[in-house]
């Protein structure tokens, strides 16, 4: 038996695709083992990026930039980026045509935001729980998301989640120009960590009698080499799903959106400042996401084309934002939605597009791009391929991914919109039975999902997080906003002798108001940022 780990260490990675999830894979990668495995970055320039991917998660700068070492200001001037503090859900709950201005529900405008912010603990219970403990006995109507966090507010006067001295003084995750952050980690890749780019069409897999791939061939006849490949081709899959014929499992009975039409918006940040914030703007047929960045915003209609033909959505995508769709570049995207029954197959490991996707109403595309490299390099194989690691692996997406779909799919599920067929339809769907378990578990007051400590340390361990990635607070969030509440309280508070958690609100009013007072506005903070 050869004891030898030398002897079959991966020398060659090559990466197919040179979009986000190509380029994040490579500088990851090449950082990981900087020194003892080349990389190669595959990329036809005539085949264009998705171009679309703007809106991120608070882990995004510790998991992935600060891993490669990478200043966050230095990233986010390369990249156009601001700030996102949440996603701010509107009009998910009344009827109607799409609109940007929130309607009137219940006497109040029609949103609510699913905020990075951390629901605190009060005598060992969330801050849920109290809220929903008051709300039941009529001793508030304040919304859950204003009444337990300090970001609501701040987020509504479009204040920067930096003071004026750049501290952060809460968590926030980033909107970012997706042509630029690819280019930027192209350089960076190539300049730092030695990852050579070569700019060629691939044209065929050469694969040896196991079936495993030893080399990529391209158009204009050269054949890369590799011992792992990384096909990170988009929704084509060129390596898992074509060469390799692994199947991709399709879920559009869970989620019925399978389209986009996508546009970028010019913007008068001067005049209306910048919102913090991604929104997710219900429409008749799906959602409009809003991303602002500084003198533009990326906008999409999301849509289910069972219920909608392209046409009517770019005039209604249209209309939403005064568009003239005669003159307008309009992105038109269709998308498969599901994941690779398994996504390391033999040598091929697909990560981004090419692995699996579902509509951005939570941004989680990236996400699952550096979640994915994350538990490759902790997987990471030698030449010998245990099937164990890619088994592994394999379970990790596969839960990565469900959870996420469950979880978005009950935003739909429980939105009261009943007014078109498309929100009709969603209420028909199934749950899958771990969703409608967290579902009874909510219903039935219960703490869903609470982090393994508590949520103030929840960014704080990649790992914990990525296992426990929709918490307590989120599903508040999104239920409650979407006026779901439990049946009753949870019965352990009526036996507990605790104060009502009412310092804890007046504290969160206080520092509101406090913040509401001192902060800097996004756009001001952004521009001396960037330097404008
Ligand atoms: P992408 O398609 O960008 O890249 C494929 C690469 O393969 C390209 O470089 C291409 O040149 C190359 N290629 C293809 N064929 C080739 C060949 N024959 N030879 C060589 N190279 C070849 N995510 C998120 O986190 N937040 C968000 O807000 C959104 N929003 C969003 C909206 C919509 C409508 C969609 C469809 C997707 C999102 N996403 C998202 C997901 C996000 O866009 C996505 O995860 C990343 O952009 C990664 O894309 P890829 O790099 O996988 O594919």
């Amino acid at each position: 038996m050869d004891t030898s780990p030398t002897d079959h260490r991966i020398r060659n990675v090559v990466v197919l695709g040179g979009g986000t999830a190509g380029w994040m894979t490579a500088s990851y990668v090449a950082k990981a083992f900087q020194g003892t495995v080349n990389v190669t970055v595959l990329e036809a320039p005539a085949v264009p990026r998705i171009g679309v991917g703007e809106a991120t998660v608070p882990n995004l700068h510790k998991a992935f930039f600060a891993f490669l070492g990478i200043e966050e200001d230095e990233w986010m001037r390369e990249c156009n980026a601001s700030y996102k503090m949440a996603v701010k859900f509107v009009n998910w709950r009344t009827e109607g045509e799409g609109q940007a201005a929130s309607r009137t529900h219940n006497g109040r405008p029609d949103h609510f935001y699913h905020t990075f912010g951390i629901l605190p603990n009060h005598e060992q219970l969330p801050l849920s729980h109290h809220w929903f403990a008051d709300k039941a006995a009529g001793r508030t109507d304040e919304q859950f998301d204003y009444a337990c966090y300090r970001e609501p507010a701040a987020m509504d006067a479009k204040l920067a989640p930096r003071d004026r001295d750049g501290n952060r003084w809460t968590n926030y995750a980033w909107h970012f120009d997706a042509q630029l952050v690819a280019d930027f980690l192209c350089r960076f890749s190539v300049k730092s960590l030695g990852v050579t780019h070569v700019q060629d069409r691939f044209t065929e897999a050469v694969r040896d009698e196991r079936g495993f791939v030893t080399a990529l061939k391209t158009e204009t006849g050269r054949v890369l080499e590799g011992d792992l490949f990384v096909d990170c081709s988009g929704f084509r899959g060129l390596l898992i799903n074509q060469a390799l014929r692994e199947p991709f499992l399709d879920m559009s009975d869970y989620l019925l959106c399978d389209s986009a039409v996508a546009a970028a918006v010019p913007h008068d940040d001067e005049a209306g400042g910048i919102e913090p914030y991604t929104s997710a703007i219900a429409m008749k047929s799906g959602w409009t996401w809003k991303i602002p960045m500084l003198g533009r915003f990326g906008s999409g209609y999301v849509f289910s084309s069972r219920f909608t033909d392209r046409d009517t959505a770019s005039e209604d995508f249209c209309r939403l934002w005064g568009l003239d769709p005669d003159t307008t570049a309009l992105n038109q995207i269709s998308f498969r939605v599901g994941r690779n029954r398994r996504t390391w197959v033999k040598n091929v490991v697909a990560v981004g597009l090419a692995s699996c996707f579902l509509e951005p109403l939570e941004s989680t595309g990236i996400y699952f791009i550096y979640a994915a490299i994350f538990q490759l390099v902790k997987h990471f194989p030698d030449k010998r391929f245990d099937p164990v690691l890619a088994k592994r692996f394999n379970a990790e997406i596969e839960t990565m991914f469900d959870d996420s779909r469950d979880f978005i799919q009950a935003h739909f599920k429980f939105a009261p919109r009943n007014d078109t067929p498309f929100w009709r339809e969603n209420k028909n769907l199934v749950l899958d039975a771990g969703m409608q378990e967290k579902v009874d578990m909510y219903r039935a007051g219960m703490p869903v999902n609470l982090p393994v400590a508590d949520e103030s340390t929840y960014y704080g361990n990649f790992e914990a997080e990525f296992r426990n990635y929709w918490t307590n607070g989120s599903f508040y969030c999104i239920f409650s906003g979407l006026d779901l509440v439990p049946d009753h309280v949870y019965p352990t508070q009526a036996l507990r002798a605790g104060d009502g958690a009412r310092e804890v609100f007046a504290g969160i009013a206080e520092e509101r108001d406090r913040l509401l007072a001192t902060l800097p506005t996004a756009y001001e903070s952004l521009r001396e940022l960037h330097g404008k």
